[in-house]
């Protein structure tokens, strides 16, 4: 019998070589995961013109978790896989919070002077269903010199607190208890004022979480000079998406960044992913750190219920990046993953 079932999405590039050692890796945890996987992305939408059948994606509400890997192909148009299939993905299955760590482990190098590990260690909610990513606006005119194209940032009062409380409990539970919201209050009036009003009508509910507001260009600038700063951030989607970025650059790099898009409310399976993209610049070689979707396996785990063996999964990788400076040489997407899963199993 099986713990859990899971659905996967390899995708396009280093998806499918990066989710392979996540997979490897939940096995060795002692996992019993029964796997579907769905063979969405490039390939299926040039052999079929699908992205996410709607037959597909009602089964993908039948599963207990989605392990993702990247979407994304420089021989699709940009946005058709990105919209019709993550996206769409993350909308019809309600993950508004997409939650990115941002935490930089001991031994990992980092960009920044002076910095050691406690001083990077938070947690980014950013906004997954709304914001410019609502995909409302429109072209006019196009392909003229009279174009105009709109995007709009959608923000509903509904959609705003929901993600709020979730960041006011999330940081209730953390040592720091210390919440920031992210935004530009000073040019993007009508949503900025929304989602400062909501912070602060939630705060008087948790008195123990200090709460602090940045503007988001002062923000990414502080995630490079004083990530001390922060402990759990809330935010926009877009804003989220650059600022986790950044995030994995200042605590290791884009192939240790971990995330979970997450639906809360468990009205549908949540669906956990590395940060990264496809990287269609490696993708075939075995270049691909699988660091960052074996966290975000370690994150499906402990969303499932299975907390021990995600705590076994992150201090495997603790581990690995301990001793990554001291070997010395570049090991292989495969290799990585065997020496991690290696180490689950004791
Ligand atoms: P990217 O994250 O794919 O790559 C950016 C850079 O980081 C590249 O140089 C790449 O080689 C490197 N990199 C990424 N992951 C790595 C890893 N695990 N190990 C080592 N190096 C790694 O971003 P991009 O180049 O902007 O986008 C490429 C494609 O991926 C686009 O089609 C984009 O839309 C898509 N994308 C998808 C997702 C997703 O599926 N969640 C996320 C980001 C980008
Ligand atoms: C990410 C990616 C996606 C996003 C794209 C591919 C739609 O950049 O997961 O961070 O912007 O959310
Ligand atoms: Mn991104």
């Amino acid at each position: 019998s099986s713990n859990i079932r899971l659905a996967v999405i390899p995708g396009d590039g280093i998806g499918t070589e990066v989710v392979a050692e996540g997979l490897k890796v939940l096995d060795a945890a002692g996992i019993k995961a029964e796997t579907v996987e769905y063979d969405l992305g490039a390939k299926r939408y040039h052999t079929s013109g699908e992205t996410l059948p709607d037959g597909v994606l009602e089964e993908l509400r039948g599963f207990d978790a989605i392990l993702l890997g990247a979407v994304g192909d420089p021989s699709v148009p940009p946005g058709v896989l990105e919209r019709e299939l993550l996206l769409r993905l993350r909308f019809e299955l309600d993950h508004y919070v997409n939650l990115r760590p941002v935490k930089l482990f001991p031994g990992v190098s980092t960009p920044l002077g002076g910095i050691r590990p406690e001083d990077i260690d938070m947690i980014v909610v950013r906004e997954g269903t709304e914001g410019p990513y609502a995909g409302a606006g429109g072209v006019m005119r196009r392909g003229t010199s009279q174009e105009i194209a709109t995007q709009e940032s959608l923000n509903t009062a509904f959609g705003v607190e929901r993600v709020v409380r979730y960041a006011f409990e999330k940081a209730q539970t953390r040592p720091r208890r210390k919440l920031t919201l992210v935004h530009k209050t000073n040019v993007l009036t009508y949503a900025g004022d929304l989602w400062a009003r909501t912070v602060d009508r939630i705060s008087v509910e948790y008195p123990e979480v200090a709460t602090d507001y940045c503007h988001v260009d002062a923000a990414s600038m502080f995630f490079v000079n004083q990530p001390q700063r922060f402990d759990v951030i809330v935010t926009d989607n877009l804003f989220g998406d650059i600022l986790t970025d950044i995030g994995a650059a200042v605590a290791g790099g884009i192939g240790l960044a971990a995330s979970g898009n997450v639906n809360p409310s468990k009205t549908a399976p949540s669906m956990f992913e590395p940060v990264h993209g496809s990287a269609p610049d490696i993708a075939g070689q075995g270049k691909a750190d699988p660091t960052a979707t074996i966290l975000s396996v370690a994150m499906l785990l402990d969303h499932v219920g299975f907390a021990d063996a995600a705590a076994r999964v992150e201090q495997a990788v603790a581990a690995d990046l301990a001793g990554r400076e001291a070997l010395g040489s570049v090991r292989q997407t495969r290799e990585i993953g065997d020496d991690i899963a290696g180490r689950v199993a004791g």
